[in-house]
């Protein structure tokens, strides 16, 4: 490949709720979770903006994107924009967080966890959540080791530097001092895909995205029983 990645597709495409179950999903989980319009809430690693749409017009909550890909950035400024979200967003790092501490009743992370630095991003996540804040999570999970050569197929296409078990991530949630630690499995595999799928182009875009999105589906299916994800819910 000549050095694009699966996040490169992402951005491209413009994939709304890129994350296991989609949109849908996220609305399921934050049912359970009480979320006010006094609520500050950050959408860290928003993508183009779907989740942090969705905060705002369910919740009228006080919502935060934080984003490191410039394209994902333009396209959640226009959703904003196009639907007078008063969100704000800032193009940085969750490794990185520029925010201070105790900012934050609430933090999603749909799906970007798995594939930074997850001690310093989680370390990030702790100091900037309010005491009693929590963080909430659907990140890529194995069910059980691989070989190495599996392993490095799939790390190597994600870019990651790690395949975390259920139990990896206990104890890194743990490590980072987090308190009231639930994972949980979910019934749907990788493969089932997303059922509320969501596009926003670019003009232009190279056809080697095509071979990164069909690489994808043969990552996700070859592995399916495998590759999976939980729902993490934390407290600070
Ligand atoms: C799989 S997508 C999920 C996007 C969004 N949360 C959603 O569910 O639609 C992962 C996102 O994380 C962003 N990302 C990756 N590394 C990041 C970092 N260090 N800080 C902030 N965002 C990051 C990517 O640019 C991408 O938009």
């Amino acid at each position: 490949m000549g050095g694009l990645t699966y996040f490169d597709f992402l951005a491209k495409f413009g994939v709304g709720g890129a994350h296991p179950g989609g949109i849908l999903l996220t609305q399921n989980i934050l049912t359970g979770e009480n979320i006010t319009e006094n609520s500050f809430v950050l959408d860290a690693g928003c993508g183009t903006g779907q989740t942090a749409a969705f905060l705002y017009q369910q919740y009228k909550a006080n919502v935060f994107g934080l984003e490191i890909n410039p394209i994902m950035v333009e396209k959640a400024k226009d959703r904003f924009q196009t639907q007078k979200l008063p969100i704000q967003l800032i193009q940085g790092s969750i490794e990185e967080i520029p925010f201070e501490e105790n900012s934050f009743d609430f933090i999603l992370s749909e799906s970007v966890l798995a594939f930074v630095n997850k001690p310093k991003a989680l370390k990030e996540f702790y100091r900037v959540l309010k005491k009693g804040g929590r963080l909430i999570a659907n990140e890529m999970t194995i069910n059980k080791r691989l070989s190495q050569k599996e392993e490095t197929e799939i790390m190597n296409f994600y870019a990651v530097d790690s395949l975390l078990l259920e139990e990896d991530w206990n104890r890194l949630l743990h490590g980072a001092g987090f308190h009231n630690i639930d994972i949980k499995a979910q019934p749907q595999a990788l493969s089932h895909g997303n059922h509320a799928p969501e596009f926003n182009f670019s003009k232009n875009f190279d056809p080697e995205l095509f071979i990164i999105l069909n690489e994808h589906g043969n990552i996700v299916l070859k592995y399916q029983d495998v590759l999976s994800y939980r729902i993490i819910t934390v407290k600070k």
